[in-house]
């Protein structure tokens, strides 16, 4: 889906919130390893710290009535980090549908898995699934959790099945292609965050993001609570998007300059 889809906000139920809000933030969720290593940690406790705060994280999207969140957990090109870490990070996702599952479901998240979910194995695999079916009514947070997601494997993805269904070349269309994406009926995500410093997109929604507002913030992960999303949404509130066109108030000095 592209297009706009930031909403009006009631200042008087949400005090500390501007008006305008995004409806999608996608969250680049950098800085566990440093996290980590600066407390002298290995980086499996960064990323154990940034599970906690990723629970922060949803808590202060519910408040705000963010609608959607989509999380990068696990990029197709992390399978080539030390096998320690990846055997970590399947195991903190496991963990994350075993213990907290409940927790999410009574928040009202409704659960999603963007990416191929042919590379875990197939108890994990199962367990995604029935997670997803478990929370599938809910309606006040859609979590995207993109595990073994890759942008351009997305899109590779998106064509094979395209070919697969016969698609005529000349009904490939923006809207048709967006249908065959993992983030199928979702909208596009307003904000982007990326946290730690790093100023890279790194494969994620890379068709989606293609008029996302983008929020670097040095803080890592871990460290990224509340107060700092309600910051990032702020900030948000003051871009002006213009997806190519022009301002109103512009049009005069763009039309003279031909
Ligand atoms: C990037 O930080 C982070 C990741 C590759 C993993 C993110 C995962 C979580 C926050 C856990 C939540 C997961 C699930 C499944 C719900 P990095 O390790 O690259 O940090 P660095 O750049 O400082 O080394």
């Amino acid at each position: 889906m592209t297009g706009s889809s930031e909403r009006m906000m009631n200042s008087e139920t949400s005090p500390d919130l501007p008006e305008k809000i995004p409806t999608h933030i996608a969250i680049i969720m950098d800085g566990n390893g440093r996290w980590a290593l600066s407390r002298g940690l290995p980086r499996l406790a960064g990323h154990r710290a940034g599970t906690e705060n990723l629970r922060r994280v949803i808590e202060a999207c519910v408040e705000f009535g963010i609608r959607y969140l989509t999380i990068y957990a696990f990029s197709t090109e992390n399978w080539g980090r030390p096998q320690e870490e990846v055997q970590g990070l399947l195991r903190i996702l496991e963990d994350v549908i075993d213990k907290e599952l409940q927790e999410l479901h009574e928040q009202g998240v409704q659960l999603h898995h963007i990416g191929r979910l042919d590379r875990l194995n197939p108890v994990l695999r199962e367990k995604v699934i029935q997670a997803v079916e478990f929370t599938r009514e809910n309606t006040r947070l859609v979590l995207n959790v993109a595990f073994n997601y890759g942008g351009r494997d997305e899109i590779v993805c998106a064509i094979q099945r395209i070919i697969e269904d016969g698609v005529r070349p000349d009904d490939v269309t923006d809207d048709l292609v967006n249908r065959y994406l993992f983030t199928a009926g979702v909208p596009d995500p307003d904000l982007i965050i990326r946290t730690s410093g790093e100023l890279r997109g790194s494969n994620f929604l890379i068709w989606q993001g293609a008029y996302s507002e983008w929020y670097f913030t040095p803080t890592y992960w871990p460290d990224f609570g509340r107060d700092e999303l309600l910051k990032a949404v702020h900030e948000f509130a003051h871009r002006e998007r213009r997806y190519g066109g022009v301002q109103p108030a512009n049009q005069g000095i763009a039309e003279n300059a031909g």
